[in-house]
């Protein structure tokens, strides 16, 4: 009976807190992290017993909000909006999904990831706070997931070890997270740029060489020859009087 007692207690309480820590993707996909997205695994089977028109959300929170975070501030709220997020905002919420696209069945092979940060189109767009839009700076960041049933926390997952994005640079070498990406996008820039201009003088060398080489090849063979044997033929109608006299 105390047993049976323990869920409703736990949500008399307010929130469901879960044992689960989402984690980032271990699919066999390329690019998992990049400089402004990562993949994390879906919240499978994490948040039962709930009704499955529950939503789900997925907080990003810079880890210096993660001690004393508010769930009561609704996603779309400005505390909480992509646009916002970290300068006047220090967590925003996204990827809102009903518990039912979370179920437990999980067919072998199907790859059942979240990729945070791939919505560029909503990224400035001010009337779309919960845009999952590209991660403005390497981070670190911490996530979670949340369930609201209608605008009440319900139950939560434990937040995230800290992600950390992907630098050109070393995360050491970079002074700060806000001129980081600017260097670091200098820095992809330049070695692109090089890489270019090297792929680009061995085409053309490429070229040069088997241009050269084609035009050698027809200059000894096809056109001259042609000159040649009509050379000879000359020589040889010239030489037949010679050989005549
Ligand atoms: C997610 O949230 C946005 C903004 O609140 C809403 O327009 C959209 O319908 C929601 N989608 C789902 C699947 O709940
Ligand atoms: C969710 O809200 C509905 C009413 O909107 C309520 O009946 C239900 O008990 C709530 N569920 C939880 C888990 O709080």
């Amino acid at each position: 009976m105390f047993l049976l007692l323990l869920p409703l207690l736990a949500m008399a309480h307010g929130l469901d807190e879960r044992p689960y820590k989402p984690k980032l993707s271990t699919a066999s996909l390329g690019g998992l992290t990049t400089s402004s997205t990562f993949t994390l695994e879906q919240p499978r089977c994490v948040f039962t017993n709930l009704r499955d028109d529950v939503v789900v959300w997925l907080v990003v929170a810079v880890p210096e909000a993660v001690s004393n975070f508010n769930n009561s501030v609704m996603p779309g709220a400005p505390e909480r909006a992509f646009q916002k997020f970290p300068a006047s905002a220090s967590a925003y919420m996204t990827l809102n999904t009903t518990l039912l696209n979370y179920p437990c069945h999980k067919p072998p092979r199907e790859i059942t990831v979240l990729r945070v940060g791939s919505e560029t189109s909503c990224a400035t767009d001010n009337t779309r706070p919960t845009c999952n839009g590209p991660l403005p700076a390497p981070g670190p960041y911490q996530v979670k997931f949340l369930a609201l049933n209608d605008s009440n926390p319900v139950a939560e997952t434990a937040w995230s070890e800290p992600i950390t994005l992907k630098t050109a640079r070393q995360p050491s070498s970079i002074p700060s997270t806000g001129s980081g990406r600017s260097a670091g996008m200098i820095a992809l820039t330049s070695i692109l740029s090089i890489l270019f201009a090297i792929l680009l003088a061995t085409l053309l060398a490429m070229l040069v060489f088997c241009g050269s080489n084609a035009y050698g090849g027809s200059s000894s063979f096809s056109k001259p020859e042609a000159v040649t044997v009509q050379r000879y033929n000359t020589h040889h109608v010239y030489d037949q009087p010679a050989a005549r006299l």
